[in-house]
């Protein structure tokens, strides 16, 4: 069999400017290969980045830093006869001589800090079998919720009274010690 050689006529030469045209093309196709090669790297290196992160952030705990629930709040002579608001800490610390207790100004309705109101004068109130005599009660002002002053709510929408919270006399260097996260009975007293 023979071989036969293509004609010139079957492969006529380009014009200059179709030579010109697909010069243009092929520099159009070759920068799109390109723009999605880089495409393709960008889209992997971000996704190995996501990776890492994930693995750093797995080495980090999720801890949540709370306030201390027990401190020191002082020396138990740097507090005067009566009651002091200790603000940050949402407490007051009442003296009667040589004894202490603590009542939480949190609202047991819903958290609002309750304020101290003093009252004009001494007031005679009965809580159930008791009765005693008042000089300051807790109102809050958020809904309105009022409480005696031995912290036992009376109107208002609170649900029960304010918290009393565990006294202690630090062993180390004898300040007063308000352990939160230790609720005690309306009758707790620390003497010193
Ligand atoms: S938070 Fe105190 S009455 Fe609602």
């Amino acid at each position: 069999m023979k071989n036969e050689k293509p004609s010139p006529e079957a492969t006529p030469a380009l014009s200059p400017s179709e030579a010109g045209e697909e010069r243009e093309s092929s520099a159009v196709n070759t920068s799109r290969r390109s723009f999605l090669v880089r495409l393709g790297i960008g889209a992997t290196l971000a996704a190995i980045a996501g990776q890492i992160y994930a693995f750093i952030r797995s080495l980090v705990p999720n801890v949540l830093y709370e306030e201390p629930r027990r401190f020191k709040v002082g020396p138990p002579d740097q507090f005067s006869e009566g009651v002091q608001f200790l603000e940050d800490k949402r407490v007051f610390i009442f003296r009667q001589g040589n004894t202490f207790y603590a009542i939480s100004a949190i609202c047991t309705h819903l958290g609002c800090t309750v304020k101290l109101q003093r009252l004009n004068r001494p007031k005679t109130v009965k809580v159930g079998n008791r009765q005693f005599q008042e000089s300051v009660e807790f109102h809050c002002p958020c809904h309105g919720s009022k409480y005696y002053g031995d912290g036992t709510n009376y109107a208002g929408p609170a649900p029960r009274p304010l918290a009393y919270y565990k006294l202690e006399i630090a062993p180390d260097d004898g300040q007063l010690i308000v352990d939160m996260s230790q609720e005690v009975g309306q009758d707790f007293r620390l003497t010193v």
